[in-house]
């Protein structure tokens, strides 16, 4: 069942996002498909992310009690692969990969996401080996053009509008 079930899985297209935290908990981050909107009927929108509970960025989110959801454009794949440890790079270090400066929170925001959502973590569900993170965004950014960075069937892909 297990293989199947990621099978099946790799056939849903994602968009990517690094998840990034940065406090006395320390100063980390990690790339995530598993990232979706919760709710917009509350006086804070929500939104969740699914993280490994051994994952170095899962403590310090706990410890931090803030994340931001940077979500990449279909050039960032490099800044996906360093916050999924592919280059071999850890901790903060994973970070000079690209720009940054300090969102709301103090977590890590991209000069140039796609989109950026900052959250105070409200949630945190344990289930099986992951963790359900879900933040009240504190502040959001967009960028005016741009196209998401897709991961479909085990690897990256763009979006093609169907116009
Ligand atoms: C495209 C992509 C999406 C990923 N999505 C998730 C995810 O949603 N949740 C998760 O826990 N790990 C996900 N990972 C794996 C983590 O990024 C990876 O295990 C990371 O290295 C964990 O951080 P650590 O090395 O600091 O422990 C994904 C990896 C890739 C390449």
């Amino acid at each position: 069942m297990k293989s199947e079930f990621l099978q099946a899985m790799s056939k849903a297209a994602n968009s990517v996002c690094v998840v990034t935290t940065d406090g006395i908990g320390g100063k980390a981050g990690m790339t995530v498909s598993a990232m979706t909107s919760v709710s917009v009927d509350t006086p804070r929108p929500s939104l969740l992310v699914c993280i490994h509970g051994q994952a170095s960025a899962c403590d310090a989110i706990r410890t931090n009690r803030a994340f931001c959801a940077n979500l990449l454009a279909e050039d960032q794949a490099a800044i996906s692969d360093s916050f999924a440890g592919r280059t071999g790079k850890k901790g903060a270090e994973r970070f000079d990969c690209a720009s940054w400066h300090a969102a709301v929170t103090g977590s890590p925001v991209l000069d140039n996401p796609l989109a950026a959502f900052d959250c105070t973590l409200v949630h945190d569900i344990l289930v099986g080996s992951h963790r359900i993170f879900v933040g009240e965004v504190e502040a959001v950014r967009v960028a005016e053009t741009g196209a998401p960075l897709i991961y479909f069937d085990r690897q990256y892909a763009r979006a093609t509008p169907q116009g």
